[in-house]
């Protein structure tokens, strides 16, 4: 429930739209979703490298590094997961309002919280990208030696062990980040913002 009473929503006078012009492209959410180890930071950064390259404005949100400062009070238990997706679709709504091309990569296992995300902002400026990579994949290569931990009982409500993951049925995209290259799907990434017109807005966008 909202506590906040007695608000008033203050008007910038450098909107949305004028931020857009001057960085000649659109800001849009990357959703990246996709269990532990499936390559979701590793393919939103390579995204990102590509999008600065050519002078985009960009940031990617990383749910180990959010863990750290802003959710550091969260866990691993439904309800944490469920708040800390909460939050990161409230930021990400306020990067999309800066003009920034917004990357995250965040388990975000619940089909429920990824919806209410989206809805947070306009129709088409959410992009939800599955990197899918099996469990078995993941765990197989186990880069951050989680799985075995998880395995042994060490590590509680860990996803696609002893807790779910519910694989999205209507993505914007699907990547195989399991066994395709990384180069693959960085080109399938930036093929979706060209077919959404992200980049080159001169003249189409008032200033
Ligand atoms: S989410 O489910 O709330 O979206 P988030 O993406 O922020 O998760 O954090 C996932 C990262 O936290 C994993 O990549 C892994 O490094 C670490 N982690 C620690 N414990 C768990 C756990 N129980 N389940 C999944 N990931 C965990």
């Amino acid at each position: 429930m909202n506590k906040s009473t007695n608000t008033v929503w203050h008007n910038a006078t450098v909107t949305r739209s004028r931020r857009e012009a001057q960085n000649n492209h659109k800001s849009v959410i990357l959703w990246f979703t996709g269990l532990s180890g499936s390559g979701k930071s590793t393919l939103a950064h390579a995204v990102e490298e590509q999008l600065f390259q050519k002078t985009c404005k960009t940031y990617v949100l990383d749910g180990d590094n959010v863990r750290h400062g802003l959710c550091g009070d969260l866990g691993f238990s439904d309800i944490d997961r469920k708040e800390n997706i909460r939050r990161i679709g409230e930021i990400a709504k306020l990067m999309l309002e800066s003009g920034v091309i917004t990357l995250t990569a965040f388990i975000s296992p619940f089909a429920s919280e990824r919806r209410i995300a989206r809805k947070l902002v306009p129709h088409g400026e959410f992009l939800e990208i599955y990197c899918d990579s099996s469990v078995e994949i993941c765990e197989q290569r186990d880069i951050k030696g989680l799985y075995k931990k998880a395995r042994e009982g060490e590590i509680k409500d860990f996803t696609g062990i002893s807790s779910p993951y519910e694989i999205p049925q209507n993505p914007e995209l699907i990547v195989n980040t399991g066994t395709g290259s990384i180069e693959e799907c960085v080109e399938q990434v930036m093929e979706l913002l060209e077919s959404r017109n992200i980049f080159n807005l001169n003249n189409t966008v008032e200033s």
